[in-house]
């Protein structure tokens, strides 16, 4: 066997034997197989895909191709995933709400990928926050503080690291196999007993349309099967941006806002049905009406917010940025977007606000390149609102003077403004 025959067989839209994929997942894992070769290999499966049988394959060995945790120590861990999205800052709230209802948070996370943000860039704006702890001292914070989340360490599903970074630099992101065998693979060696899945759909996420987003999660819940852990998967709405901001630090921010009670609407629709499949796979109750106002209350009795400072705290984290934002980085150039026109703000494309953001150098467009954390874009103004010409409907936070008036003119494109107001969104697609 040999790469080069693997490669071809996929390029002339055969299928992979188990055997072919596990002798390419731990090559390249080995680095036996170059950058290249690998890359080749990801666009022919990008471009013509992977049956039920392969991804399943692809995803087994991406898993074995490290270490498999084993959290059962812990008791039930109930994970949660993203297909990614722009703006999406739901693990930031989300793991201190469900750790604030004693159920385990055990989390690892990974940096943005294409247009969409991560987790973890989202955690190092945070001055000191430590993310690679090692694997003891990741299980023994959880089994100290109930949470703990870290960047996916080199010996968990290494194979899915490379991959990932891999796939970012060559535009193979939004690929049904490649998607679901790189989260599937993750939850299967991060030793989770239980899976909730945010399958992000529109134009800001891999899945354009509710199609793609049914067939990808419907074939993550099959590998869940497969792999004996429950696995639910939320279809939501990635059309515009989730929240009012973009950026890494400014999500942050948003964050903390939410669990102090200053919640966007969206954010909030999408906090409580992930948060209430979580607790109702937990044990912590089957009806989905009762468990959104549970974690309602966590929010208004300030236990979720408490315990994000614990948690923060417990890895190395500043928390003094709570009491004074401005302890965080600030960007220096702020430039508001304005409105040219009356009417109601009917389109606001997700994926292209991503990348004004990533141009900003809140995302990479390089796997080497280094974040600004304290850059993105503040959206005062969503799909829905009434608008005044000459009206702020966004800032563009920038280091750049020249970068941030050429970016808010970008933005001042991308905000669609028309007469008529348009229907109200739904930001729960449907449940899988
Ligand atoms: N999130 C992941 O972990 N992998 C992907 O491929 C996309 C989103």
């Amino acid at each position: 066997m040999n790469i080069q025959e693997i490669i071809a067989k996929k390029r002339d839209k055969n299928k992979l034997s188990k055997e072919e994929i596990e002798y390419f997942v731990q090559n390249y894992t080995n680095e036996n197989i170059a950058d290249y070769q690998a890359a080749a290999l990801v666009m022919a499966i990008y471009i013509n895909g992977m049956d039920e049988e392969e991804t399943t394959n692809l995803t087994l060995a991406m898993a074995h191709s490290g270490d498999i945790l084993d959290l059962s120590e812990l008791g039930t861990v109930v994970d949660k995933h993203s297909t990614g999205g722009i703006g999406d800052k739901i693990t930031l709230i989300l793991a201190p709400i469900i750790s604030s209802f004693d159920i385990p948070v055990a989390k690892m996370s990974g940096k943005g990928l294409g247009y969409t943000g991560g987790t973890i860039d989202k955690l190092e704006s945070i001055p000191n926050y430590k993310t690679n702890l090692t694997i003891e001292e990741f299980i023994q914070k959880v089994k100290q503080n109930g949470i703990a989340v870290i960047s996916q360490t080199l010996k968990l599903a290494p194979a899915d690291k490379k991959l990932y970074a891999l796939r970012d630099v060559i535009s193979a992101t939004e690929s049904i196999p490649l998607i679901s065998s790189s989260i599937m693979s993750k939850k299967i060696a991060a030793g989770a007993s239980k899976i909730v899945l945010d399958v992000t759909c529109g134009i800001g996420a891999f899945m354009k349309n509710l199609k793609d987003a049914e067939k990808l999660a419907k074939m993550m819940k099959k590998i869940g099967e497969l792999a004996h852990k429950e696995t639910i998967c939320i279809i939501t709405n990635m059309e515009e941006p989730l929240g009012k901001t973009v950026g890494n630090s400014l999500e942050v921010i948003e964050s903390v806002e939410f669990l102090k009670g200053n919640m966007e609407q969206d954010v909030k629709e999408v906090i409580l049905e992930l948060g209430s499949y979580m607790l109702k796979l937990a044990g912590k109750g089957e009806n989905i009406k009762q468990n959104k106002q549970k974690i309602l209350n966590n929010i208004e009795n300030g236990k979720a917010f408490e315990k994000f400072k614990v948690w923060i705290e417990s890895q190395n984290g500043d928390i003094s940025f709570l009491e004074d934002y401005k302890k965080l980085k600030k960007a220096k150039y702020i430039v508001p977007v304005l409105a040219q026109n009356n009417g109601y703000v009917t389109s606001l494309n997700a994926q292209k606000v991503g990348e004004i953001s990533r141009n900003l150098g809140a995302g990479r467009i390089k796997k080497e390149d280094i974040i600004l954390p304290e850059v993105g874009v503040v959206l005062e103004k969503k799909v829905g609102y009434a608008v005044q010409k000459g009206e702020i409907l966004a800032y563009i936070h920038a280091n750049n003077e020249e970068l941030a008036n050429s970016q808010a003119k970008e933005l001042q494109k991308v905000y669609e403004i028309q007469n008529n107001k348009p229907e109200p969104k739904k930001n729960v697609l449907k449940v899988i």
